[in-house]
């Protein structure tokens, strides 16, 4: 109880607004954002557990508080991309492949504050919020492309489903079930084709118990519980019966710990997200950090109000009482 009322006013205190707001100037684009940017990044992807790991696009804004006895504190907001790595593949975030824009790609924007101590940082705070990319944008890279469907759609459901019982026709060892339905896009109306990626969750059942008795079949949870990521087409011509379906699905070994992915807090039930088009970010638990509180959300504009940076200020100015504001911000990483 002590431990938690001293965590409480520590965020409390650590939330307050400063009343002389001017440390050392980082810029945004400098070795040491990047540093402060990748622990954020790593913190968000391992405590997001749903929908895909998030990359870095851009470092909007650095702010330092001065040193203390408990290092500096680090504000920074982030612009991040969807990548096509599921939360749960195993792949280091460095190695996922960007989602394209043609797919509609979801844009993160947190607002994380961090502590730098003897070199290290460590995550204080974080407030993200998520949304897919506009339709414009989607349509100047791809005109003929499809938007991201709800992923309650019925076409979605129905595809995810068929796509789910062809795989589990093809595999003989393990029964999976259904964890999580990550993004999905139809192209209509003449060939509805839904394209659909999905999560699925080993079962306690081979096929043949599946087939005896698939009410009794559970994911496995715990730290025998595996995952696998699937991405179909499931596709149906004009007066055809039939629908053509093309799923391939890769299984992920047990979790492990060195993955990032953490073994436990692993949602037990697969989730349901109604009437979304995609997991935000803001809707996830972030861990013991993270506040959704009206504090959180103005964490970085109450401490680092927009005011002209280096770069707009530009060589014009020469007042040496100015306020000097990192060169901020960052370069795109992706678009
Ligand atoms: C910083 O991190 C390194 C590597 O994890 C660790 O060895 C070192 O003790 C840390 N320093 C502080 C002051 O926490
Ligand atoms: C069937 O399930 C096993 C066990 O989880 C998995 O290793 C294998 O890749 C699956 N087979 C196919 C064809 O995907
Ligand atoms: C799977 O687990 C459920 C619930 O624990 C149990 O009722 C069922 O018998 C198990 N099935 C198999 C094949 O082990
Ligand atoms: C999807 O969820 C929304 C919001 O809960 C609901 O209004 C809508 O009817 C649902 N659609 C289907 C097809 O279930």
């Amino acid at each position: 109880m002590k431990l938690l009322l001293l965590s409480l006013s520590l965020i409390c205190t650590a939330f307050a607004i400063p009343k002389k707001p001017t440390g050392r100037i980082v810029d945004c684009d400098s070795p040491e954002a990047n540093d402060a940017a990748l622990e954020a990044l790593h913190y968000i992807n391992t405590n997001h557990h749903h929908g895909y790991k998030f990359v870095v696009n851009q470092v909007e804004e650095v702010h330092v508080q001065p040193e203390t006895a408990n290092g500096e504190i680090f504000y920074v907001e982030l612009d991040l991309l969807e990548s096509k790595c599921p939360w749960v593949s195993p792949t280091p975030v460095e190695n996922c492949p960007v989602r394209p824009r043609e797919e509609q790609a979801v844009e993160g924007d947190c607002k994380v504050k961090l502590q730098k101590q003897g070199g290290n940082f460590t995550v204080l705070g974080v407030s993200c919020k998520s949304k897919p990319d506009s339709a414009e944008n989607v349509f100047l890279a791809c005109p003929t492309c499809s938007l991201l469907a709800p992923l309650n759609d019925t076409q979605v459901v129905h595809a995810v489903d068929a796509a789910l019982l062809n795989f589990n026709n093809g595999n003989n060892t393990v029964h999976f079930k259904l964890h999580e339905i990550g993004r999905a896009q139809i192209q209509g109306p003449a060939n509805i084709k839904a394209q659909v990626e999905f999560v699925i969750a080993a079962s306690n059942c081979s096929k043949e118990e599946a087939n005896a008795a698939l009410d009794s079949c559970v994911a496995l949870t715990g730290q025998g519980a595996y995952y696998g990521s699937c991405a179909a087409s499931v596709t149906k011509l004009p007066g055809a019966q039939d629908e053509e379906i093309d799923v391939q699905c890769t299984v992920y070994d047990p979790q492990v710990d060195q993955t990032g992915v953490p073994s436990s807090g692993v949602p037990a039930q697969p989730s349901v997200v109604h009437g979304h088009f995609h997991h935000n970010l803001r809707h996830s638990s972030l861990g013991p950090h993270s506040s959704e509180s009206n504090s959180a959300e103005k964490l970085l504009h109450l401490h680092h109000p927009k005011t002209p940076t280096k770069r707009s200020l530009g060589k014009k100015h020469a007042d040496p009482n100015a306020l000097v504001r990192p060169l901020c911000p960052g370069k795109k990483n992706f678009f």
